[in-house]
């Protein structure tokens, strides 16, 4: 039997941090075992915002980098960068026909933008859905291994592709949002307000390149509070958030010695949160070691990206091939 296809992208807009680790990175090394798996860097996502042409080439290798010292093996699936693949802004275009404002006004997180850039509220924002969408039905993907924040797009894809298909024939599978364990994961950010992310919430978001120190620092200043005087009482928001952070990176044992201390009102916050730091920093430092080793090989990573790009093409040309002989563009 052939393997399910997995698609999954990042944005090239900042530095990766623990979000983006545990709500796609750490599935798609799980992935790239047992699945066909295409990975890339969403530098055309990146224009919505209009980065500096001078930036665009370190933010992509930036994510390149920092996904192989994430675990990701470039041998074992296609790394590449968006922009390599023309199929994929062409399968965009015939989508968009299928497209309705009305819906795509309605996507939360362009209501957002529109909230918090009122300037720049331009056409690829509004169709972001539509490129993400072509993303993954280009190699005709299934599963895509994403964070909760970006549910309700994939969920937009499927939608998508059921519609092309109803049009011009069964074509495209349906796609779907993965995680290992069912439930999509969001990373909260350490001053308790919303996700990590990378522009937003920069003190209170633990990046992969993050120094020693720094990390330190954040994890220390992360919101408690006195503690609980009631034994077994609910807890706050914030202190879970610090649980889930520490369930993440620390051993087992130890998340249970202060859950128990938390249920018996014994805990403390300060000596917890130095063991946080202790576990993050642990986690963090080699894979910064490592990206930055690799960002620094410049003619690696561009090896890297041309042998993604080519195994990218493949898959793609097919589908769009067959996605103009379904439209009827097939003229000699
Ligand atoms: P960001 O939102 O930080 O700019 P991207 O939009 O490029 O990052 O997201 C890349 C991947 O990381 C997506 O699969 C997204 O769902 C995931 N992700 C981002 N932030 C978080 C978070 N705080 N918790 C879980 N997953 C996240
Ligand atoms: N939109 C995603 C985000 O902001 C990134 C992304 C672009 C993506 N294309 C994709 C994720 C295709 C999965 C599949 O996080």
């Amino acid at each position: 039997m052939s393997k399910e296809i997995v698609v999954s992208g990042i944005r090239s807009t900042g530095n990766l941090h623990l979000g983006n680790y545990f709500g796609a990175m750490h599935n798609y090394v799980r992935m790239q075992d047992e699945f066909n798996c295409y990975f890339f860097v969403a530098d055309y996502h990146s224009l919505t915002t209009h980065p500096d042409p001078k930036d665009l080439r370190a933010n992509v290798y930036r994510v390149v980098a920092e996904n192989v010292a994430s675990g990701l093996n470039p041998d074992k699936v296609a790394l590449y960068a968006q922009s390599d693949v023309p199929e994929i802004p062409e399968l965009y275009l015939m989508l968009n026909m299928l497209a309705y404002k009305g819906e795509l006004e309605k996507v939360p997180t362009f209501k957002d933008k529109v909230r918090t850039q009122p300037d720049n509220v331009n056409a690829g924002l509004l169709t972001y859905p539509v490129l993400m969408a072509a993303d993954i039905l280009i190699h005709r993907g299934v599963k895509v291994p994403v964070g909760k924040d970006q549910e309700q797009h994939v969920e937009m894809a499927r939608n998508f592709a059921n519609r092309f298909n109803s049009r011009y024939g069964e074509f495209f599978p349906e796609p779907h949002a993965f995680n290992y364990n069912d439930k999509l994961v969001k990373v909260p950010s350490l001053d308790g307000a919303g996700k990590m992310s990378k522009s937003e919430n920069v003190n209170s978001t633990l990046y992969l390149a993050d120094d020693d120190d720094s990390i330190r620092k954040k994890v220390m200043k992360a919101k408690t509070d006195a503690g609980p005087t009631e034994h077994n009482s609910e807890m706050p928001d914030y202190i879970q958030n610090i649980f889930q952070l520490m369930h993440l990176v620390s051993n087992p044992a130890i998340v249970d010695t202060y859950r128990s201390a938390y249920n018996n009102c014994t805990i403390r916050y300060g000596d917890m949160k130095k063991q946080l730091a202790e576990d993050m920093v642990t986690f963090i430092r080699p894979i910064r070691e490592q990206a930055l080793d690799l960002q620094n090989n410049a003619e690696k990573i561009q090896r890297i990206l041309k042998e993604g790009a080519e195994k990218a093409r493949e898959s793609a040309s097919a589908t769009i091939a067959e996605a103009r002989r379904l439209i009827g563009i097939h003229y000699y």
